[in-house]
């Protein structure tokens, strides 16, 4: 049994050693999907069946993983997704989580529902760094946000567009969590069975000020985890709109992404409101259980607006092969989401960097594998074929759809090849 983070041969050891270390409740809230969890396993199998199509002789001892997004060089072509839980992986995960990032030269993005502030974290750590965010019921708010996240230093902001409402994630309520979090004797034992993340991290919150705060949340709605500040009807919007995208590109003057787009039209119309990139992304399977895979859909999302836009993608990557199939198939970027919560919950900054030594490595073999030397060397000719070949069955082009219609599947067929 793994116990330790170098003995993690790979993303699933270090989720192992998460899992024991984290009361169930906080491991699920991480680690699983949403209703029956189709999406999130879709996300996987996708993956699965996609093949890359090895290469030979051809000199690969020059291998290099850097890759330029906006004029920017990165060591590597991944960097850390949004996600609101690394604080709650260990005291001040965020801190430990972008130290990481910072010395594997990738950027880091800090979501708005961190327990660091993003002030803390620019002042302690810096590297590149994206600031994630929601936009509440209350604009004004959330304008405050990106406000103080450009008075911070931080060189893009990623909208989250696929969470306007919250996604059924009835686990969470089996094992007795919620956000507000409210103690109940099913999670307060769970807690107390995980000693070491009782008194590492929830222990350290208390002992230096109290209970973990959001503070990246304005004053008017910040409190800390267990007090209720008004729940999803105001720090969510179901009244979303292109008009909002409109008003933070009138107030952000860096890098603007949008998350969490899956259909070509979507795409199309954020670069119309002035989008410098997108994230097709299914939120890792943990909003919509109805929606495809991102993998599914990126090459119809490259091929609408892939020459125009900076395409970023995430969802259901677990190891270097993924990265390299989504840049094959014309990402120019991979979010990396789950895979280094496991490593930071196993062992802090530890174990962020191994998740990202691991994903180093194996984007490394992988290369050498289709024979790139080169990031930018990775195309769609690395792609062997998708599942539709692998019954069997040829893989013709799809009929053109219909405006408004997405076709899915095969996968590549009919897409040049290019990027
Ligand atoms: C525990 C957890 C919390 C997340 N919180 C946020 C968030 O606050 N904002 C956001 O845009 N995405 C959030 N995400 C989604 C990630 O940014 C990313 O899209 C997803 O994790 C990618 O899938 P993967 O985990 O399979 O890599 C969260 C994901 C997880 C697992």
């Amino acid at each position: 049994m793994t116990r330790k983070v170098e003995d993690a041969l790979n993303i699933f050891d270090l989720r192992e050693i998460a899992k024991r270390r984290l009361p169930k409740w906080l491991f699920e809230f991480v680690d699983r999907g949403t209703e029956e969890e189709v999406a999130l396993r879709n996300n996987r199998e996708v993956f699965e069946r996609i093949k890359l199509m090895p290469r030979m002789l051809v000199d690969v001892s020059g291998r290099q993983l850097d890759t330029t997004l906006f004029g920017k060089t990165h060591k590597m072509p991944i960097g850390i997704a949004p996600t609101g839980a690394a604080g709650m992986m260990w005291y001040k995960g965020e801190l430990e989580l972008a130290r990481a990032a910072k010395a594997a030269g990738i950027p880091f993005s800090l979501a708005t529902g961190s327990i660091t502030s993003m002030e803390e974290v620019a002042g302690e750590v810096g590297g590149t760094l994206w600031m994630q965010l929601y936009m509440w019921a209350d604009r004004r708010l959330s304008h405050q946000v990106v406000q103080r996240a450009a008075r911070s230093g931080f060189e893009a902001l990623l909208v989250t567009v696929d969470g306007v409402v919250a996604g059924n994630r009835e686990y969470n309520r089996r094992n007795g969590f919620s956000i507000p979090f409210k103690y109940n004797a099913r999670n307060t034992t769970d807690v107390v069975m995980h000693p070491g993340w009782m008194l590492s991290v929830l222990g350290r919150y208390i002992a230096n000020g109290g209970m973990p705060t959001r503070a990246n949340f304005p004053e008017e709605l910040r409190s800390n985890i267990t007090r209720d500040y008004g729940g999803d009807k105001r720090t969510r919007s179901d009244s979303l709109c292109w008009d909002d995208l409109k008003a933070l590109r009138d107030i952000w003057p860096h890098k603007l992404m949008v998350k969490g787009i899956l259909h070509p039209d979507d795409a199309e119309r954020c670069l119309e409101y002035g989008a410098d990139g997108i994230i097709v992304s299914n939120h890792g399977g943990r909003n919509c259980d109805a929606a495809p895979s991102p993998i599914e859909v990126l090459p119809q999302i490259v091929k609408a607006v892939g020459d125009r836009t900076t395409i970023v993608f995430d969802s259901g990557v677990r190891r270097g092969s993924d990265v390299v199939k989504a840049l094959a198939l014309g990402a120019k970027m991979v979010l990396i989401g789950r895979s280094t919560l496991y490593g930071t919950a196993a062992a802090g900054e530890a174990g962020a960097k191994r998740a990202l030594d691991i994903y180093r490595n194996e984007i490394s073999r992988s290369m050498a594998q289709i024979a790139c030397n080169k990031v930018s060397e990775i195309g769609l000719e690395h792609i062997a074929y998708d599942h539709e070949l692998r019954t069997g069955k040829p893989s013709t082009p799809p009929p053109a759809p219909a405006r408004g219609v997405i076709n899915v599947q095969p996968i590549f067929a009919g897409q040049e090849q290019s990027r």
